[in-house]
């Protein structure tokens, strides 16, 4: 017997507002096509002014409650990966928890950008084989929308906002490949990268910022990278490409997503793709497409997947998971 991370239910958020690409049309030098031929972006979600990455954050963990049948008071903890909290302090998790009215457990944040949401997975996957707890609210939430430079047409395009929320509970297992929950993880960075995907400003250097992304430099580094990971969990895990029922990579771009699935040796149609519905949401978009992929009717109970995700840093990781 061995305890297993078990997804127990998913939820997830869009703000109302939809911006189509032709809105881009208006104010820069930019066109529906290039967007779409270069990401496979066709709109994505922005945030109102009243909306921030935790009151998202509570939507999402309230429709992951409801999928489960659960109350607030049943988690132990709270994990939100985001780069994009409301305030600096304190966290987006304990304003979710005081969101959801949760009077016990722990709150914290994960910030590992993009890949944020599979480095929080890992950490809510390792609390849960300690047991430290026993149910973890997992959530990506991020308004990406309030980073952006207008002027930059290289960027802003690409960008949207939104939330998505996982609850990963004990159960127990065989300790074979075929348990439901987490099988494998694996994590990475490098420090290095840092010029080629960052926000210029920050507390420490009293500015807010706007994201700076050197794309192409990115884009050779994904897909290289984000194979490579997914051979390693894939590899820990004792699965093979055929074993796999879903990849749920992070949406970063379709050419990225195509591109790893390929050499990952794994058919389109064993994708879940939501990127041309919401942009890149960053540590939002697995969890987001995660839950959309569940009411889409694509993933079912015992599903073998790899989510795979990769941002700045470099940060870029892999979990293998059997829904
Ligand atoms: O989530 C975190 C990880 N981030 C990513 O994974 C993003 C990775 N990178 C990408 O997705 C792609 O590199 C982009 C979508 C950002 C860009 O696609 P690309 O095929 O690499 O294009 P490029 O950067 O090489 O630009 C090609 C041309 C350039 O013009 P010149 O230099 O060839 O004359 C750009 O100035 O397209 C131009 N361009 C645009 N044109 C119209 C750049 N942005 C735009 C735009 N509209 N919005």
């Amino acid at each position: 017997m061995s305890i297993r991370a078990v997804v127990a239910g998913v939820g997830h958020y869009l703000p109302k507002r939809v911006v189509p690409n032709a809105e881009f049309e208006t104010f820069l030098d930019t066109t529906d096509d290039w967007i779409t031929s270069r990401s496979g972006i066709k709109q994505r979600h922005f945030a109102s002014d009243d909306e921030t990455t935790s009151s998202m954050a509570v939507a999402a963990a309230q429709a992951a409650l409801a999928d489960a049948g659960l109350n607030a008071d049943d988690l132990d903890a709270i994990i939100v990966a985001t780069s994009t909290a409301d305030l600096t302090f304190p966290s987006a998790a304990t304003m979710v928890q005081a969101g959801l009215g949760m009077t016990r457990g722990f709150a914290f944040d994960v910030q590992a950008v993009c890949a944020g949401f599979v480095f929080a997975l890992a950490n809510a996957n390792a609390q849960i084989l300690a047991g430290q707890a026993k149910r973890i609210m997992v959530i990506g939430a991020e308004t990406f929308s309030r980073l952006m430079d207008w002027q930059d047409r290289t960027t802003c395009v690409l960008f949207g906002d939104g939330a998505g929320a996982l609850i990963l509970e004990a159960q127990e297992g065989t300790g074979t490949k075929d348990d439901r929950g987490i099988l494998s993880v694996d994590l990475n960075s490098d420090g290095t990268h840092r010029d080629i995907l960052y926000v210029d400003g920050g507390v420490s250097t009293k500015t807010v910022g706007h994201l700076r992304m050197q794309g192409k430099e990115v884009f050779r580094h994904a897909v290289e990278k984000l194979a490579q990971t997914a051979h390693i969990s894939m590899e820990k895990a004792g699965v093979s490409s055929e074993d796999v029922d879903w990849i749920v990579p992070h949406q970063a771009n379709i050419r990225i997503i195509l591109g790893t699935a390929k050499k990952m040796n794994i058919s389109e149609d064993r994708v879940v793709v939501t990127v041309p519905e919401h942009g890149n949401t960053s540590a939002a978009s697995i969890p987001l497409a995660l839950s959309v992929a569940k009411e889409r009717g694509q993933i079912k109970p015992n599903d073998l997947m790899v989510t795979e995700a990769i941002g700045g840093g470099l940060a870029w990781g892999s979990v293998v998971l059997r829904w």
